[in-house]
């Protein structure tokens, strides 16, 4: 069965990026533990888009060594080094896959558009959105228009000594979920 999870950094005026498409105003909260090894080794797979992809390309290293990443992407294959698979394909189709490889617990890490398209096909089965104490007034939005609402359960919140609020949701199905939808279906 499909899990996947988001777990992103957002500003308090709900950005994941700022005007400059910059993530550089995050690397003062980096230098915290916020769990982040020990979500990393229960996932199996991380699906983003492609500027994400483009932007993580940057880093000195590839950040997600050892994990088979999906990028979402409708203008063909981008690199051929084999550490993604490029994918134009909608998130049921490529969660489905991953299922069948048995890798089916993601992490959709960003932008808004590929989480949007996997809360839409209801896959999402969690968010942990780290709220960071910052209100950057422009930049790239986490939550973009999608097609179907959806309700959250709140789990669990932190209060991090950095000032970060992190907080756990779990998506609640909605009433009158058909069964043949994505979210019975995967
Ligand atoms: N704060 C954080 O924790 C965090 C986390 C992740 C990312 N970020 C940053 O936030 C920014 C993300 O920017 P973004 O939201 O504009 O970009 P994005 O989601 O990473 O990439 C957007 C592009 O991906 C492709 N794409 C997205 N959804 C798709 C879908 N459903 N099907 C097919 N293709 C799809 C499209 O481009 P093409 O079809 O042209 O390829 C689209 O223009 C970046 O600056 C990134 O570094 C921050």
């Amino acid at each position: 069965m499909t899990d996947a999870t988001v777990y992103i950094a957002q500003s308090l005026d709900g950005y994941i990026a700022d005007a400059e498409g910059s993530i550089a105003w995050l690397r003062p909260f980096e230098v915290w533990d916020y769990g982040y090894d020990a979500f990393w080794a229960r996932i199996d797979a991380v699906v983003m888009g492609s500027t994400t992809y483009r932007d993580c390309r940057r880093f000195p290293e590839w950040p997600y060594r050892g994990k088979a990443v999906f990028v979402m992407t409708r203008s063909g294959r981008l690199d051929e080094d084999g550490l993604a698979v490029f994918d134009d394909r909608s998130a049921v189709e490529i969660a489905l896959d991953l299922e069948r490889a048995g890798l089916g617990r993601i992490w959709v890490a960003g932008g808004g558009r590929p989480i949007r398209a996997f809360l839409d096909a209801g896959l999402v089965r969690r968010l942990r959105i780290f709220q960071i104490p910052v209100l950057l007034g422009a930049g790239t939005p986490l939550w973009v228009a999608g097609k179907r609402r959806l309700s959250a359960r709140p789990i669990a919140t932190t209060v991090h000594g950095n000032g970060v609020v992190e907080t756990h949701w779990e998506i609640v199905a909605p009433a009158g979920t058909a069964d043949d939808s994505p979210w019975t279906r995967v």
